[in-house]
């Protein structure tokens, strides 16, 4: 077939349009408290846009029936729905086999199982294991309990001011007895977007495995674990568009096979006598009981959605919300930004002078702005930075400029009722 000139002109992806995506959100058309919902929660859970909850319709309507149990139509068609869902999650973190993504209930379940299947048999009495300042406590406990038992160390990486961490001092935490390593990618409370690549290098280069806490990267920027060599990462779905209840466990495959089970019960075995069990093959050896299939289905159409938008698409326009929003915010007296490292993403958490964060968010909530508040369960963040609480705006691709102004604008009122 002869090409004509217009075939040969490179495709682009269609420009990125907030309007034309925000028409795929009906959450967000909602009217609260009389204004316009300015949804700005985006880090605790972000919103579901309508091909997924039709896709999750569509599930339950047509083709729901329990997974790996059946030779009849239904169980084999949501069986094959379960692993091609599997197949775009390994796609879109660039895993480099779909056994290595494990469905977990979210990032918390996901770490709990690292601690349970990988801590619980290779770390012990005397080993130290090294976390830092900017953990979510559930980055933090499942590690205590660890430590509690087995009578190991944690280590702590301190960060400045800004809420950047020391990666000096990470280095010289290090030792003969390191055996672990917990960080996450990007502070769910400051925004922080950590070194892991070279972090992953240094604790490699020791023999020290890493376990990426990647909840709340994953929704704004391309990872690529194979990039980043990390031999563990960890996400939820329900802050990436999808379904709250399912989440992602990525581990190397050698890892994942040397590693003992977090739970017991159906589909994690292949065979049962009351003396002896053998496990079934990873994944499944992971993922004991019936899973949460609708769930996993709705979150292999959630990355579908993202990508059909672009994730550099997507971080390119949230870094346009950080910048407008840190320029206005920065002009208003008696506001301090809390997190202020040069590489973030869209998080702003901040004090304003004389009141209390509750009131902030309880005010804003008025002008129908949401907004988090309190300690976002990073207490030793809050101490390091000697802030009881924070108010904390955070960002999607869905914001708009105009929504960033009508923040701005509530922020105003709340420091005029209060002055
Ligand atoms: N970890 C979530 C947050 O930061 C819930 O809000």
């Amino acid at each position: 077939m002869k090409l004509i000139e217009s075939d040969l002109k490179p495709q682009f992806a269609p420009m990125f349009d907030v309007e034309h995506i925000r028409a795929d959100f009906p959450i967000l058309k909602l009217q609260v408290n009389d204004r316009p919902l300015v949804y700005l929660d985006n880090a605790a859970s972000s919103q579901m846009p309508q091909p997924v909850i039709d896709r999750l319709v569509r599930y339950q309507a047509t083709q729901h029936a329990n997974i790996n149990r059946g030779v009849h139509y239904l169980s084999e068609t949501a069986t094959a729905e379960y692993e091609d869902s599997r197949r775009k999650l390994q796609y879109f973190i660039n895993a480099r086999e779909d056994r290595e993504v494990i469905f977990t209930s979210g990032t918390t379940d996901a770490i709990n199982l690292v601690m349970h299947g990988y801590g619980r048999k290779f770390i012990g009495g005397g080993d130290e294991i090294i976390l830092t300042t900017l953990e979510h406590h559930s980055n933090i406990v499942p590690w205590q309990m660890l430590a509690e038992e087995k009578g190991a160390k944690i280590r702590v990486v301190p960060i400045n001011d800004a809420g950047e961490l020391l990666v000096d001092e990470y280095e010289k935490l290090f030792n003969e007895r390191t055996k672990f390593v917990g960080v996450l990618h990007v502070s769910n409370a400051l925004g922080t977007v950590n070194p892991i690549k070279s972090m992953i290098e240094f604790a490699h280069k020791r023999g020290v495995p890493v376990l990426i806490d990647g909840a709340q990267a994953v929704p704004h920027m391309k990872v690529d674990v194979q990039d980043l060599d990390c031999d563990f990462y960890a996400f939820s779905g329900h802050k990436l568009c999808g379904p709250t209840g399912i989440g992602i466990l990525y581990g190397k495959a050698e890892l994942l096979e040397r590693m003992q089970p977090f739970k017991g019960g159906g589909d994690m075995i292949l065979s049962v006598t009351f003396e002896k069990t053998t496990y079934n093959t990873i994944p499944h050896k992971f993922e004991a009981g019936t899973p949460p299939i609708a769930a996993a289905i709705g979150l292999g159409a959630a990355v579908d959605y993202l990508l059909g938008i672009g994730m550099d698409a997507i971080a390119a326009h949230e870094l346009d919300l950080l910048n407008y929003a840190t320029e206005q915010i920065r002009h208003l007296p008696g506001v301090r930004i809390i997190g202020t490292a040069p590489v973030k993403t869209a998080v702003l958490s901040f004090e304003v002078k004389g009141v209390h964060p509750h009131d902030i968010g309880t005010l804003l909530n008025q002008e129908g702005v949401a907004v988090r508040t309190g300690h976002h369960c990073v207490q030793p963040v809050m101490l390091r930075l000697k802030v009881p609480a924070t108010t904390r705006a955070s960002f999607a691709f869905y914001n708009t400029m105009a929504e960033v102004d009508t923040f701005i604008t509530g922020l105003r009122t709340v420091q005029k009722v209060f002055t």
